[in-house]
């Protein structure tokens, strides 16, 4: 049994990006039941926070980025190694302080770089010095995060936290059957066969829609309609209620159990700004950690829905 586990304390992957998983992970990997014996499958990995920590054996993750998926399959073949991404950062660290934070900023150089050649190291490098953790390319591909920090950005501690967190997953993939294909969800539900299990977290709909992310109502709609009627289990995660309103498109995955917990984000540093969103987890009927959650016998959708 692979899933539920109790995980205390979740490790960071070396791509951040915005609207990262890591405080839900606990929650997460707690509430599905699963054996394991099939193939996992994250068919929108981001950072891949959920499926590193959960550690399945079988995996795939993909997404429509090629990039994230390079990164990771460089990791793999061995083509980029934790001390070669050490011996990278600290040449880089020299040169972006060297310039200042303008627009002549050595992170621009290295954009540059990245766009024609999409080295791994490169990706990195900007991943970690952009502004805000942004992924965003334009309508041609082209990566156009601004530069967001400041040129000594890359201190020796932040190289080493950098360079474990690359050795982690390196360690990570080593007796493991993983894949990391770059493609769309779609293809990626033509690959499930029953037994396996499926974590979707896919871009919510009205936010930005950048180059790899061009997300929309009828693609929610399909990834629902896969879901729920293909062979694998699923687990489904989106924001249930924020202050103002209900997401009305909860209602489409019916066939499922949900399950919420409360989340906080702030907005700017001021406590009063601190805004509460409920999170939902949908999860297939027989996938859900009933142990967890044993004081409903009954699970159904909207009416005795579970707060964590
Ligand atoms: C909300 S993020 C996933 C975050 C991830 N769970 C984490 O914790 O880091 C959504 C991801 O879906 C990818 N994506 C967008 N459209 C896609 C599609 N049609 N098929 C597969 N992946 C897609 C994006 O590139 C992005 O990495």
């Amino acid at each position: 049994m692979i899933l539920p586990q109790k995980l205390d304390k979740i490790k960071v992957p070396p791509l951040k990006i915005q609207g990262i998983k890591t405080k839900l992970v606990p929650f997460i990997a707690e509430s599905i039941q699963w054996d394991g014996n099939g193939t996992y499958f994250e068919p929108f990995m981001g950072s891949g926070v959920v499926g590193f920590n959960i550690a399945p054996e079988k995996a795939i993750f993909s997404d429509t980025n090629p990039h994230i998926i390079n990164f990771y399959k460089d990791i793999q073949s061995g083509k980029i190694t934790s001390l070669m991404v050490r011996e990278f950062l600290e040449q880089e660290s020299i040169k972006l302080s060297a310039t200042p934070e303008d627009k002549n900023s050595y992170y621009y150089t290295v954009r540059e770089r990245f766009n024609k050649h999409h080295s791994s190291l490169d990706f990195l490098f900007l991943q970690r010095s952009n502004f805000n953790g942004m992924i965003r390319f334009n309508g041609k591909g082209e990566y156009n995060v601004p530069f967001g920090r400041k040129p000594e950005r890359f201190k020796k501690a932040l190289i080493t936290k950098i360079v474990n967190q690359v050795a982690w997953i390196e360690n990570l993939m080593i007796d493991k059957n993983w894949e990391f294909i770059q493609m769309s969800f779609i293809d990626a539900f033509l690959l499930m066969k029953q037994g396996d299990f499926v974590y979707l977290d896919p871009p919510y709909i009205d936010r930005y829609d950048g180059y790899y992310d061009n997300w929309n109502p009828e693609f929610a709609i399909l990834l629902s309609e896969l879901a729920q009627n293909g062979p694998s289990g699923y687990a489904f995660s989106m924001w249930y209620e924020n202050q103002y309103r209900k997401n009305s498109h909860i209602e489409k995955w019916h066939k499922g159990k949900i399950i919420t917990t409360k989340h906080y984000y702030h907005l700017g540093g001021k406590e009063k700004n601190r805004n509460a969103m409920i999170e939902a987890l949908i999860i297939s009927p027989e996938n859900l950690n009933i142990e967890k959650f044993d004081q409903v016998e009954q699970l159904s959708f909207f009416n005795d829905f579970i707060e964590n």
